[in-house]
């Protein structure tokens, strides 16, 4: 059986959105994830709620590599997964979609790969395309259809959190070439395609970053820009899978 996975960012927790759903549990060899199984249009999905269905699980402490083997496992082929960012580009305002195509990695204590050497082989993962290009056009698409301000291509900053950014790193991430920020892409994107699945994120601009934002950064105020745009995504994503 060949399921589409959907793991749900900051914001997006609710699998209600899906037909025939039940909460189910998986034991894997990294640990037990939870999640919910359910249809849209006769197509099965699978979804993860990322930080945990109370938003408990901060983002150096998600199991990411349980999530993406665990996706695996039940069959998933292609995941869309979700992310609130930060925006350190002038185009790209709160309210915008982003179709990441490259990330640069700020992350410093996670487990990044499911080769670790000993018995599995020492492996090299070609990340020339990390984010799946046609998953990417889909979405992209379906977006412009629905009306969305929907960006196809951008550069994700993957800090390790859980704090916010000082304005100067967000100086130094934009004189690098970052257009976005935010703290979980990585090692989602790496694991997916070690495990060969295709990977795209829509990420959502909740804010302008550290320093570029008038005002200091609140958690509160992600949430509340994501419960905004939470009707777009649930059309974006269920455009998508029906497309
Ligand atoms: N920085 C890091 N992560 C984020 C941000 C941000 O500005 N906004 C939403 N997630």
């Amino acid at each position: 059986m060949s399921a589409i996975g959907v793991i749900g960012g900051t914001g997006v927790y609710d699998p209600s959105i899906f037909e025939n759903i039940h909460e189910e549990s998986l034991m894997t060899p990294y640990g037990e994830i939870d999640y919910v199984q359910g249809t849209y249009h006769g197509k099965t999905v699978i979804f993860v709620a990322r930080h945990g269905k109370d938003h408990t699980i901060p983002p150096h402490k998600i199991n990411y590599r349980a999530n993406i083997w665990g996706l695996k496992k039940l069959g998933v082929t292609f995941i869309i997964s979700t992310t609130a960012v930060g925006s350190l580009n002038e185009n790209f305002k709160p309210g915008h979609f982003v179709l990441t195509d490259q990330f640069l990695d700020f992350t410093k204590n996670r487990i990044t790969t499911f080769y670790e050497g000993g018995d599995r082989p020492v492996a090299h993962l070609d990340v020339t395309n990390p984010y799946c290009p046609e998953l990417r056009d889909i979405l992209q698409k379906v977006g412009a259809e629905q009306g969305l301000t929907i960006h196809n291509g951008g550069t994700y900053v993957c800090t390790e959190g859980p704090r916010f950014e000082t304005p100067a790193e967000i100086k130094m991430f934009h004189m690098l070439g970052g257009d976005t920020v935010g703290m979980t892409n990585v090692p989602e994107v790496n694991l997916a395609n070690e495990a060969e699945m295709a990977y795209a994120t829509i990420s959502m601009i909740t804010n302008y970053a550290a320093g570029i934002s008038e005002s200091a950064l609140t958690h509160g105020e992600v949430v509340e820009m994501m419960g905004d745009m939470a009707a777009q995504l649930k059309a974006l994503i269920l455009g998508a899978i029906d497309a």
